[in-house]
């Protein structure tokens, strides 16, 4: 079968010289796809589920996606979510990625009376996803804070752990038994930083260099809180695995001279949230925590506007994660940007300027270029880092305009996959397995149904939103199939 399927890739992808590694996947790597219930759910108001930031951002600030959408249908997954598993089934894949959206289970937030009808749910999904032998990765919280939670102020109320950890408590004495891999938060950067600090993410509060670290700070308490509830209570009942997501762009200096600035950049940006977690000191960065202090002094404050963990607090953070999950997607180049400006913000704290070499293939999101070396880099970085952590690969993927025939992100994913191998290989970083984003197309959050992730199209004009294979999905297919890279046209 296995030959049969590569010499079918050779005819469909080997016009070009590409692919056809060395080198072949352990025989126990997990191949996925990764999703989240605000991008392809939609039934954004059935059976009882709640409103939650993203709902009520959308529907009163439309101005804010580019093309005036909303998660309201979406994939409309949460009807169609048995002929998803069929496809995830077609694709070969070991395991599945989805998020759970918090307001099915307590519609306001508030850790009481769960809703049935949400439980019903993804028990119905996670039934499915067992009958058909599929793992499941379940990331319990991908950005979509209950509407209530965040009128008391979300993430940056202290209280907030209590809240999610009573909802992750629900998440694991249900379906426990059922999922392997637990992710606690999906991409905290991106939600604190680009959602608080600026207004990139609901909720779009754009108070940089305060709102962000408050955020983080409630955050990793809160994701330690759930690693070690899992840990006491329900690891020895399930025997899953927890860990964290975090997103990476990867920084080069721009030359030699900037590698301290790329560093820098590198501990503000993944060290933030990597280095409580996963080093033997704990705590954030030095560096962060020495620049955000002077820049504070400096503006007149008394303390840092980078909160500080307690002693206790740094040991209970530090090691709370059985591994990395790792999303990456693009590189930057990164150089010193000292300055005296003494506006508060993220960026004035960090010091350094980020930009793209033009050189680089872009994609159709503004900031994901076509940099294979870079994830390279990053996944040995990772390794040096946190003393060889288990990685998975949570997400990876290319942005394009929603052609079937998908010929650049069936490079980028070539391209992308070969460095993995090489990082594995050469590198010896210990990456368990990988997820493609996405499934299929859905709602890119402020780049609406425009930018497109998916190795599924969708057609979001038909009320079916039906699902057709792209090139890209028949060449992961293979992908799987072999273990290995199986030949494609670098065209990017
Ligand atoms: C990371 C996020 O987790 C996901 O929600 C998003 O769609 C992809 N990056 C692509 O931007």
């Amino acid at each position: 079968m296995k030959v049969l399927l590569y010499i079918f890739g050779l005819l469909v992808f080997s016009f070009g010289t590409h692919g056809d590694s060395i080198y072949q996947f352990p025989d126990d790597f997990l191949f996925g796809t990764a999703a989240a219930a605000y991008q392809n759910e939609g039934a954004w108001n059935v059976s009882g589920k709640g409103p939650s930031i993203w709902d009520t951002f959308t529907h009163l600030h439309s101005e804010f996606v580019v093309d005036h959408s909303n998660g309201d249908v979406a994939c409309d997954a949460y009807h169609k979510f048995k002929e998803d598993v069929q496809i995830l089934k077609e694709l070969g894949v070991k395991f599945y990625r989805f998020s759970i959206a918090w307001t099915r289970i307590f519609p306001t937030g508030l850790p009481h009376n769960p809703n049935a009808d949400g439980i019903a749910f993804y028990n119905a999904l996670l039934d499915e996803l067992q009958k058909n032998s599929i793992i499941p990765m379940v990331t319990i919280f991908h950005w979509d804070v209950p509407q209530p939670l965040q009128n008391l102020g979300g993430f940056m109320n202290p209280k907030m752990i209590d809240y999610y950890i009573e909802y992750a408590r629900v998440a694991f004495e249900n379906f426990g038994d059922r999922v392997r891999y637990w992710i606690t938060f999906n991409e905290p950067k991106q939600f604190c930083q680009e959602g608080h600090g600026e207004a990139y993410y609901a909720p779009a509060l754009n108070m940089s260099g305060v709102a962000d670290y408050l955020c983080g700070h409630n955050l990793l308490r809160s994701h330690a809180a759930a690693y070690h509830l899992y840990n006491d209570i329900y690891r020895p009942l399930f025997g899953g695995e927890i860990g964290i997501t975090l997103n990476g762009l990867w920084f080069e200096p721009s030359n030699p001279q900037e590698e301290e600035a790329a560093e820098r950049m590198r501990q503000f940006y993944l060290g933030w949230w990597a280095h409580p977690i996963f080093t033997a000191e704990g705590d954030y960065p030095p560096v962060m925590k020495e620049y955000i202090a002077k820049r504070s002094a400096q503006q007149g404050f008394r303390w840092s506007r980078l909160p500080e963990f307690t002693a206790e607090e740094v040991e209970y953070i530090k090691g709370s994660a059985d591994f990395l999950g790792f999303n990456h997607y693009s590189t930057f180049l990164a150089a010193n940007a000292e300055n005296d400006d003494l506006t508060i913000s993220f960026a004035n704290d960090h010091q350094v300027k980020t930009f793209l070499d033009p050189s680089w293939p872009k994609g159709a999101s503004s900031w994901l270029s076509v940099v294979p070396w870079g994830f390279r880099k990053f996944l040995k970085w990772l390794r040096d880092s946190y003393d060889n952590p288990y990685i998975v690969v949570t997400e990876n993927g290319y942005s394009d305009l929603g052609q079937i025939h998908d010929a650049e992100r069936v490079s980028y994913y070539g391209q992308y996959l070969e460095a993995l191998l090489q990082a594995i290989y050469e590198d010896n970083v210990s990456v368990i397995a990988y997820a493609a984003w996405t499934l299929m197309d859905n709602f890119e959050w402020f780049d609406g149904y425009k930018s497109r992730f998916g190795l599924y199209y969708v057609d979001f004009s038909s009320p079916n939103r039906p699902r057709i294979a792209k090139d890209s999905a028949r060449f992961y297919k293979y992908v799987i199939g072999n273990n290995t890279v199986v030949p494609y046209k670098k065209v990017n």
